[in-house]
């Protein structure tokens, strides 16, 4: 799909982002100017989250920037680089459609207001983040990676995206770019324990986080604003802390997702607006 396709493509989408639903179809006449246009009918709900697939695995179509890549990238750092060999290095990806599918659940049953900030703690290659940005106009998406390779797989993933020049059209303004901010860093080194700016949605696919990084991401939820909404992969954040006091955190949902390494349960969580 040529660069411009996509970007109608996406305009299309979020033209109408509260549709039910919306269909593929490759041979509409119906936008000009590029060699794919599309169509949006009402056939069935699931067929939303395949359009956004398409788009994904347009930008994402090398064997580079694959989940598998990534996998290659993370095990050589630990092994050749001699990093400390801890568990919570381990690398797995949750898949696109998976995103797309929490994504939705979050816009279209919970709700979710234009622009924002979305952010992926551990965000490996960054392919979460821009699946989210597919699904959603975030105005800000920002990733954290302690292996600097990884961290360079997603500045050159960044590069995909910009090269294909997705757009996001406001409503009735100017058409916006959502901004990638990708930072070599420890989570376990964020000070204040506090994200700036604040997220308003925050994935962490914490599945081999040890306690003390896991603690860190506790600590660090429990400093967002109320209404922030949190993604959490096989660990779910704490609604109750040792001593049985609530930490302003309930759990939305649980379902089954898959992930590049078999299928787990996503919690969607949410910082609650008052702490009762
Ligand atoms: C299971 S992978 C998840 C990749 C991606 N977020 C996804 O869900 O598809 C977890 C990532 O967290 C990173 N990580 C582990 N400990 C970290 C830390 N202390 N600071 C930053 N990143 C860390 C790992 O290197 C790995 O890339
Ligand atoms: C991608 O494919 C090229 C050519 O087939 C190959 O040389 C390269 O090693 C592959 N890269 C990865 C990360 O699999
Ligand atoms: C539990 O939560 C309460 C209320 O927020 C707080 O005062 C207390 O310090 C917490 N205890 C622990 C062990 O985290």
């Amino acid at each position: 799909m040529s660069a411009a396709g996509l970007a109608d493509l996406f305009s299309l989408y979020s033209a109408f982002p509260l549709l039910a639903s919306a269909s593929f179809s490759a041979d509409s006449p119906a936008s000009s100017g590029s060699s794919t246009s599309l169509s949006l009918t009402t056939d069935s709900l699931s067929t939303e989250p395949a359009l956004l697939l398409k788009a994904f695995s347009s930008i994402f179509s090398d064997n580079e920037s694959s989940w598998e890549a990534a996998q290659t990238i993370s095990r050589n750092a630990r092994e050749e680089i001699g990093l400390p060999n801890t568990a919570s290095l381990g690398y797995g990806e949750i898949l696109p459609e998976s995103v797309f599918t929490i994504m939705c659940e979050i816009k279209d049953v919970h709700g979710l207001e234009r622009g924002g900030v979305v952010y992926d703690l551990g965000s490996g290659s960054g392919r979460v983040l821009f699946a989210a940005c597919l699904a959603h106009d975030f105005r800000l998406s920002k990733g954290i990676e302690f292996i600097e390779s990884l961290h360079n797989a997603a500045l050159r993933n960044k590069n995909r995206w910009e090269e294909h020049d997705v757009v996001t059209p406001e409503e009735g303004g100017p058409v916006d770019r959502v901004e990638f901010d990708f930072l070599k860093g420890d989570i376990t080194k964020i000070t204040s324990r506090a994200l700036s700016p604040a997220p308003t949605v925050l994935f962490c696919h914490a599945t081999l986080f040890d306690d003390d990084l896991f603690d860190c991401v506790q600590v660090i939820s429990e400093n967002c604003n109320p209404g922030t909404f949190f993604v959490m992969i096989t660990k779910p954040l704490r609604t109750v802390n040792s001593t049985g006091m609530v930490t302003g955190i309930e759990t939305l949902s649980y379902k089954q997702y898959r992930m590049s390494w078999g299928h787990t349960t996503v919690y969607l969580q949410r910082r609650m607006k008052t702490n009762e």
